[in-house]
């Protein structure tokens, strides 16, 4: 049985104080929530990268793990404002965000640089979390499926298909992110079918063993029924990470 995970993406939001009392708030929230025996959720949260530290003390002693939100390619050298995996790892962090929309999008970053990000990744032993996903206009086109298997066979071909068993999928469709339209359940369960059969095709044991997480407005109110897909391995959670009580709920949906 894969283990679920539930990881808080902050993006750009949070300040010294407010991560204080929202990561009070999620330690004391999560030590209540009770699992089923045999139900097994992770528990993951990437703040910005400069509170990183922060957040890490504030962690200390608990089983929720410390993940990056990007990250360079190269080793070091000279590349004013960014961080390298060897950072993050020495940092604390256990993962790290690639290929999210908004870098793809905002950022002008393209297929090849994401797959060098996962490899780089891996070489510090963090579990890159692999964002893909189509627009709207994609959707509508009917090119979801060529959208994301696109994105997915970039990192296939650099990486290979071993380099799998040490990584987390995130499929997040871009017309679901921060819009409050959240993928169906059966919508979202269909993309996540067709990535499992697809790198199933290449090994079938890493296929199996893979978890696929779903993005693009999850809260406590959609969660349970998101995770009760066969193939929904857990969320990453944006908008509602940032709220105590949404995110703790959220966890707590995979007891359900
Ligand atoms: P929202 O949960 O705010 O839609 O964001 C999803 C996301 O982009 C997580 O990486």
């Amino acid at each position: 049985m894969r283990k679920g995970l539930v990881a808080a993406n902050w993006k750009m939001n949070g300040l010294s104080q407010s991560n204080d009392a929202l990561l009070d708030a999620i330690i004391s929230g999560l030590k209540v929530v009770e699992l089923p025996e045999g139900a097994q959720a992770e528990t993951l949260i990437c703040p910005p990268a400069i509170y990183l530290q922060q957040v890490r003390e504030k962690l200390e002693g608990s089983w929720i793990q410390l993940g990056g939100q990007n990250v360079h390619p190269a080793k070091s050298g000279a590349f004013t404002g960014e961080i390298s995996a060897g950072m993050l790892s020495d940092t604390g962090c256990t993962h790290v965000i690639i290929g999210h929309s908004e870098r793809r999008e905002l950022f002008g970053e393209t297929d090849r640089f994401i797959a060098e990000k996962f490899s780089a990744a891996q070489s510090c032993n963090l579990i890159p979390v692999l964002c893909v996903g189509e627009t709207q206009a994609q959707r509508e086109a009917g090119s979801t499926a060529e959208t994301v298997l696109g994105q997915l066979y970039a990192v296939l071909g650099h990486a290979g298909i071993d380099a799998f068993k040490q990584a987390i999928i995130a499929y997040e469709p871009v017309w679901a992110i921060g819009t409050g339209l959240t993928a169906s359940p059966d919508q979202a369960q269909e993309v996540h079918s067709l990535i499992r059969k697809t790198i199933s095709e290449q090994d079938e044991s890493v296929g199996e063993q893979i978890r696929i997480i779903y993005g693009g407005s999850v809260k406590a109110a959609n969660a349970a029924t998101l995770f009760a897909q066969p193939d929904i391995d857990g969320a990453l959670v944006g908008g509602a990470s940032l709220v105590a009580e949404e995110f703790v709920s959220i966890c707590a949906s995979f007891a359900g």
